[in-house]
């Protein structure tokens, strides 16, 4: 084979592994289900008998909500009431304010100012403070928008749990730890990385503070090996979570902090086949493009005033004369 050839074909395939890596987490994040983590209804009291439950309670009895400021909107007032009144007399209960927030950071965390204050929307910094507030205190923190329905107690004997989103990953919007937890403590110090754009703003905060964050620094954890004995992370699956009698949380629907991009999203995943067919084209494209600048200025460039056109890897055996002309100028290039 040609040298340059060769040489194109490498430096594809390495762009290729580089890509794949890049995502390889997100693709094993799909056959991730977390089931060997699962918190199963055997091991969990029934509803109204958290009493009779004879483990040891590991999490701290402290609920931690977020809101820009005290003034709840009236949407939500019943679900944080009913989180309230349920655990009354003995847990505490932190509520974290815009302000607040700034405040705590500021103080117990100041090498993460300057990315708190920068992240360019307030939502991110509403997720980032739910990890900081578990790292430091433990607890439980629950979205504004999910109410209680049966007191939380049966999940604090747990040394770190998370909620399974369906079809894929975790979700941040009910957590529980202790305080220093090492999976909480490693997604604080993940955040910096993780603080990029990604154009789309619903993307861009899923993936640097969101439920995909938290669902990439999961599968990492588990990667290599962290995720067992102190350090395990024990999932909520939908079963425990909501809708049942049982379950722990309400769901209330008021919470519509995304608007435009989901509707983008959903109308990807429903042109899926096309969006495919498209890629692959540009995909192609992009591949003789890259070939042709390749050719153009690498191969070509040293042809001295010799006529340039476009070869294409595959089908230039024209004659033997071009095959020497172009080995020659390899030799010169490489
Ligand atoms: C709290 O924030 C909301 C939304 O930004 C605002 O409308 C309201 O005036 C604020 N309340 C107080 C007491 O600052």
């Amino acid at each position: 084979m040609r040298r340059s050839v060769l040489i194109f074909i490498i430096i594809n395939v390495l762009v290729i592994a580089f890509l794949t890596n890049r995502v390889w987490i997100l693709i094993t994040l799909l056959f991730a289900d977390g089931m060997s983590d699962a918190i199963s209804r055997g091991e969990l009291p029934a509803a109204d008998a958290e009493s009779s439950d004879t483990r040891p309670q590991l999490i701290p009895k402290i609920i931690h909500q977020t809101y820009i400021n005290e003034s709840v909107p009236p949407v939500w007032q019943e679900a944080q009431r009913s989180c309230i009144e349920l655990h009354k007399g003995d847990y505490e209960y932190k509520f974290w304010t815009d302000a607040k927030s700034r405040e705590f950071i500021a103080a117990e965390y100041p090498w993460f100012l300057d990315t708190f204050d920068g992240y360019p929307y307030p939502i991110q910094r509403a997720d980032a403070i739910r990890y900081f507030a578990l790292a430091t205190y433990g607890g439980i923190y629950i979205d504004l928008d999910n109410g209680c329905n049966r007191r939380l107690d049966p999940l604090l004997s747990y040394p770190a749990w998370v909620r399974r989103t369906i079809p894929t990953g975790i979700s941040n919007d009910a957590m529980g730890s202790v305080p220093q937890h090492p999976f909480f403590l490693r997604v604080i110090r993940s955040l910096e990385k993780y603080n990029r754009s990604w154009i789309l703003p619903y993307i861009t905060i899923m993936g640097s503070t969101g439920p995909l964050f938290l669902s990439v620094i999961w599968r990492r954890y588990s990667r290599e090996g962290l995720n067992q004995g102190d350090g395990r992370v024990r999932i909520l699956f939908p079963d425990e979570y909501q809708d049942k009698p049982w379950g722990f949380f309400l769901h209330n629907l008021g919470n519509s902090w995304h608007g435009k991009d989901v509707k983008l999203i959903f109308w990807m995943a429903r042109h899926w086949i096309a969006l495919t067919i498209t890629g692959f084209l540009t995909a192609g494209v992009a591949f003789f493009v890259l070939y042709w600048v390749y050719y153009r200025f690498l191969v070509a460039g040293s042809s001295k005033g010799g006529s340039i056109r476009l070869r294409f890897p595959f089908w230039r055996r024209t004659s033997t004369k071009d095959y020497e002309l172009l080995d020659r100028d390899d030799r010169h290039e490489v």
